[in-house]
């Protein structure tokens, strides 16, 4: 016997690595790309916490951690909490995790059972669903569009309901779309989840990149559900591998020891480095980044859809725009594929965040300064103009 298990038939490739893939291809032929396909900040991680990266290499911390973590990050984490939202939080729930990606295979794996379903928002995050599949789970993708700010609501949590569901995900913001879940939504989100006897998994790991509004912890809606966080995205740290969750004390001597079995640790300078994390000085990088971003979206929010793109639900996070671009296309894919080939600006297509309509959507990232925006936008109407 050979080949891969049956398992692998369900997952799909990220298809924005196999573009990127290509851009970088083209890049190194010597032709000019504009990126706006790729999901990361493009700022370097904050010197400080570059700085306390450094001094734990030269120290000699480079040996494995307790599994869940080391106690003063931990503790870092929680105090994090109750100084930005006003939550206590036992750091004891507090796990770390190599990127917010370790924190959810161990919480699919902890508590989906081969059969089970997680329901979730389509589009969303593609990654999660391959997640559940990894654990002999299933997915309910519930369609949603702008009129729900393309988020689940608790109606629709209800109505979807079946005996099979074992578990709700929503992220706030939301990758693709940018949109957010209001405070009072949540609240009957968790209320139908728990009135079901369900779980409730909270994807925060763009918390801090808000922009209209001063934004909230699922935590004080409730201590009883799974909060998901990273530093890649906020804190600009995405290659040092390292995420968080805050979980429900019942579950956190199983996360325990899975985590011991499937990632022994969490990368060690990394944990070092985000002490710093947290930082005054750290914040005040951080919060100018906010506002670097907030002008690329108030730039790039009018520039598309005055070139036609429909944007139908105001982005208030993340640095992510999700664009109807039926004007010009009803195969999203190749139209991000020629538009790669032709004008050299990358983007990404409907089809990596589920089958709601992929092949007339795409994803603007504004991971990239304004005159390189302004220049994607240039070259994206010359494309369409053709
Ligand atoms: C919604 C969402 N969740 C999780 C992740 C995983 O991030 P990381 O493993 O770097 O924390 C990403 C990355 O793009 C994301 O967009």
């Amino acid at each position: 016997m050979s080949g891969s298990a049956k398992r692998m038939a369900k997952i799909r490739p990220f298809y924005v690595m196999e573009l990127l893939a290509r851009a970088k291809q083209l890049e190194a032929e010597g032709r000019s790309i504009i990126h706006m396909e790729v999901g990361e900040p493009d700022f370097d991680s904050p010197e400080p916490v570059v700085r306390a990266g450094q001094q734990a290499l030269a120290d000699g911390l480079t040996h494995y951690t307790p599994a869940m973590g080391i106690t003063p990050l931990r503790e870092t984490i929680a105090r994090h909490y109750q100084a930005r939202y006003g939550v206590k939080v036992d750091p004891g729930c507090v796990i770390v995790t190599p990127g917010s990606s370790g924190a959810l295979q161990l919480v699919m794996s902890i508590l989906i059972n081969p059969g089970e379903r997680v329901m979730m928002a389509d589009p969303s995050y593609p990654c999660n669903r391959n997640f559940v599949y990894l654990v002999g789970g299933d997915i309910t993708a519930i369609a949603v569009d702008h009129r729900t700010d393309y988020q689940l609501t608790a109606e629709m949590v209800a109505s979807h309901w079946t005996p099979e569901t074992r578990a709700v995900m929503v992220a706030t913001p939301s990758n693709p779309t940018g949109t957010l879940i209001e405070k009072a939504e949540l609240q009957r989100i968790h209320q139908v989840v728990q009135e079901r006897g369900g779980v409730l998994i909270v994807d925060e790991i763009y918390q801090g990149l808000i922009y209209d509004e001063p934004g909230y912890t699922a935590l004080e809606v409730a201590d009883d559900l799974f909060v998901i966080n990273s530093f890649s995205k906020y804190f600009g740290m995405t290659g040092w591998r390292l995420g968080w969750m805050v979980a429900p004390k019942t579950y956190v001597g199983d996360i325990d020891k899975l985590a011991q079995n499937i990632f022994l640790s969490a990368p060690t300078p990394a944990q070092y480095a985000a002490l710093q994390a947290f930082s005054d000085e750290t914040l005040k990088i951080t919060e100018e980044r906010r506002l670097a971003f907030q002008a690329r979206r108030d730039y790039l929010y009018p520039a598309l859809t005055s070139l036609g793109f429909k944007i139908r639900s105001m982005p208030k996070g993340a640095f992510y725009l999700y664009a109807d671009c039926s004007a010009f296309t009803s195969d999203s894919y190749q139209f991000a594929m020629r538009l790669l080939e032709e004008e050299g600006v990358a983007i990404t297509p409907g089809r990596d965040f589920g089958d709601n309509h992929p092949q007339t959507h795409v994803r603007f990232a504004y991971t990239t300064a304004i005159p390189a925006l302004e220049e994607g936008v240039r070259r994206i109407a010359q494309f369409i103009g053709r």
